[in-house]
């Protein structure tokens, strides 16, 4: 496992996105796994940025969505479609229709589910972003989640809600359950890529990276995988031993 501590939010998405823009360089028909929430729109812009500048291109890339919530109309700008469209794929020179996701108003939940994890484990990711839950979550798995889980309907724990009412007008209208992909999907990615900002972030990553590999912390999973990238700014990075030390 790589870790890199950038200083601040801005050098972190920048870090974030170089090591996304060499995979999107030297793979043929590159695949990206693509979360969302605040942590990654830096990220997006960086490589929005580097698009519109006209160095880099993603017109032969996809993009598969880490999770999407259940019950939302598909057209509210907090679905996760309308989100990555209007944070990256809308906004750089990707296909229209190069960009999949679980589909949350699906008559069957299930069956919808199932259809994602066949669909994404066809596709070979080859680097999957991840932000990480102040309770550990990765995607929406919760703690307690089996590592060799696949994607499915999950319920989201009251904490997350609350987390995610920000984005809602009230948290009444966060939805209560979700289909994500099961870590045992995300850990088929040919690469992870996990980024995490801000001192709220640091007690879980601190879990994550040097706590006991467990279920209860759900991002743990991914120190079982071959090529993991972590990109931190200080603040989520301050309680980590060698951080703690050099300040
Ligand atoms: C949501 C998403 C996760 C994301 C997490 C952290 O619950 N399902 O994929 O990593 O929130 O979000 P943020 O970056 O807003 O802190």
């Amino acid at each position: 496992m790589q870790v890199f501590i950038a200083a601040d939010a801005a050098e972190a998405a920048d870090k974030a996105a170089d090591i996304v823009e060499n995979v999107v360089r030297s793979r043929p028909r590159p695949r990206l796994g693509v979360a969302t929430g605040s942590t990654m729109v830096g990220v997006y812009q960086s490589l929005v940025d580097r698009c519109q500048a006209g160095g880099l291109s993603f017109a032969e890339t996809s993009i598969y969505l880490l999770d999407e919530y259940v019950g939302l109309d598909s057209n509210h700008p907090q679905a996760f479609r309308n989100v990555i469209r209007a944070d990256l794929a809308d906004l750089v020179d990707l296909r229209d229709d190069a960009v999949f996701g679980p589909d949350g108003s699906s008559p069957d939940l299930e069956a919808e589910a199932q259809r994602y994890e066949q669909l994404v484990t066809e596709a070979c990711i080859d680097i999957q972003l991840l932000g990480i839950g102040s309770n550990g979550h990765i995607a929406f798995n919760e703690p307690g989640t089996s590592f060799e889980g696949l994607s499915s309907v999950v319920t989201l724990s009251e904490r997350t809600r609350r987390d995610n009412a920000r984005f809602f007008a009230s948290i009444d209208d966060v939805p209560r359950q979700a289909i994500t992909q099961g870590i045992g999907t995300i850990l088929q990615a040919r690469a992870i890529l996990l980024v995490a900002l801000g001192a709220h972030k640091a007690r879980p990553i601190c879990d994550a990276l040097i706590g006991p590999v467990s279920i209860e912390t759900p991002a743990s999973a991914i120190r079982l995988h071959p090529d993991v990238s972590v990109v931190l700014d200080a603040e989520a990075a301050s309680q980590l031993p060698a951080a703690r030390s050099e300040s």
